[in-house]
């Protein structure tokens, strides 16, 4: 008989995080201090993260356990099933077996509260009373308002795009249905906020702006702290709850992949997927891990490896990761969440060293393929998932060439349901492409430091 969805019970959720920086070919540069150009340490981090974060920031240990009070909200919808997408296989008449793992069955929409609730449980922990965060068009903020809210006795602001905040409101409703209190950014709250007013008061806001208001209310307020959705080493590493599910259920299909394919803002839902399937990689395993990004922000296909700063104000350290720049402003595509000038370090490093590819791809083709999956397989994917989607399809279509049967996995990170204006616009032939121009690139990269490695 045909099995449509591989479902596992409550019991198997994985009892521990695996941590990849153990099994690293090449050791991780530190992040380094803005002001004195030296590796930060754990005191530096302090004042916005609390120590047990920090600690899995730096940590070599192989697995770190999931804490019980975590595990009792992961049970709210995990594990999430993994399904086999026949109908999609049937359209696109490939020998191809497609698989895909759908983070979309979370409360909040998507993956990101895999790592919500393991940041809120242990601010909570050290007694911290408020998280703070940014969130562009909304997905993060609401994941960690569901989280601090489930678990309770915490506050949450959240500091949204303004363009976002006026253009999609639903988000912000859903926070707020969970508690959190949401400022559009720029906000008169935060020096950074009166910066940009004063000298625009019409200003639409942006990530980097919305960053530097986020850190600097955490830094400025002592019960407070503030959280971050992706790119960091601890946010990976919650995530890869995700990729150890996914190698039970292909146990259990009796399945090896040959491809796994994920889309790249920041790095965590893609790790979260394949760094359980590093180590066989790295003893010569045939797995093709492939992460998938906007033609209009190619940060891994087209940025060099260097150390640049996470947002524009350059109040955070810098990282060595492929970058466009912290000053690139990526074009408004309607995948907000893939528009990040950089990307993980550890998801960096991997590319660098060959253990991981990448490709990227335009919006219109990407929607292309979001509108096959949601004709064939029903749900609508958010704009990011399509990307992912779009380089599944591409494989499918490989194989119905050369007659190959490989086992493809997608990482289906988040459904739509709140992007239908992005959806309209496709409908509508009103969605344009956009290629980062070279020219752009290389005036951003101007402005990054050279860091002496
Ligand atoms: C549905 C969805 N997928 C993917 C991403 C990209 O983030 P990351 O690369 O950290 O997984 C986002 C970010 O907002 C998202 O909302």
């Amino acid at each position: 008989m045909k099995k449509y969805r591989i479902i596992l019970g409550e019991r198997e959720i994985p009892q521990a995080w695996y941590n990849v920086a153990p099994d690293l070919p090449a050791p991780l540069s530190p992040p380094i201090h803005p002001g004195t150009g030296k590796p930060i340490g754990p005191q530096d981090l302090a004042p916005i993260f609390p120590m047990e974060l920090i600690k899995q920031e730096v940590s070599m240990e192989p697995r770190i356990e999931i804490p019980d009070d975590v595990m009792r909200v992961y049970k709210l919808w995990r594990p999430s099933p993994l399904h086999r997408a026949f109908n999609l296989e049937k359209e696109l008449k490939t020998p191809a077996r497609i698989y895909y793992k759908n983070e979309s069955v979370s409360p909040a929409g998507s993956h990101k509260p895999n790592t919500a609730v393991a940041q809120a449980y242990y601010n909570k922990k050290e007694g911290v009373k408020r998280l703070v965060t940014e969130t562009g068009a909304g997905q993060w903020g609401s994941a960690l308002a569901f989280a601090t809210c489930l678990l309770g006795g915490m506050d949450c602001t959240v500091y949204m795009v303004k363009v976002s905040y006026q253009q999609k409101p639903y988000r912000k409703s859903m926070m707020r249905t969970w508690k959190a209190t949401v400022h559009p950014s720029p906000s008169p709250l935060t020096n950074a906020g009166r910066k940009m007013l004063e000298a625009d008061p019409d200003c639409p806001g942006s990530l980097g702006l919305a960053i530097s208001e986020a850190v600097e209310d955490a830094a400025t307020h002592d019960d407070a702290k503030y959280s971050l959705g992706s790119v960091l080493n601890h946010v990976l590493l919650h995530q890869t709850v995700i990729g150890l599910e996914l190698q039970k259920q292909l146990e259990i299909a009796g399945e090896k992949p040959d491809i796994i394919t994920g889309c790249v803002g920041g790095g965590s839902n893609f790790a979260g997927l394949v760094f359980p399937f590093v180590p066989e990689k790295l003893k010569g395993g045939k797995v093709e891990l492939i992460g998938v990004e906007p033609a209009s922000c190619p940060t891994l296909t087209r940025g060099p490896y260097r150390y640049d700063f996470g947002d524009v104000a350059k109040m955070t350290p810098l990282l060595k990761m492929y970058t466009l720049g912290h000053s690139f402003i990526p074009p408004s595509i309607h995948a907000g969440g893939l528009r990040y000038h950089g990307a993980a370090p550890l998801l960096c490093l991997l590319v660098n060293k060959g253990v991981i590819s990448a490709r990227s791809y335009f919006q219109n083709e990407v929607f292309e393929a979001a509108v096959t999956f949601a004709r064939t397989e029903g749900i609508l994917p958010a704009p990011e998932t399509a990307h992912a989607i779009k380089s599944g399809i591409e494989e499918a279509k490989k194989c119905r060439a050369t007659g190959e049967e490989k086992c493809i996995v997608i990482g289906f990170s988040g459904h739509g349901h709140f992007d239908l204006a992005a959806y309209e616009a496709y409908l509508d032939d009103k969605l344009e492409d956009f290629a980062y121009p070279q020219h752009m690139i290389e005036e951003a990269l101007k402005e990054v430091p050279v860091i002496k490695e």
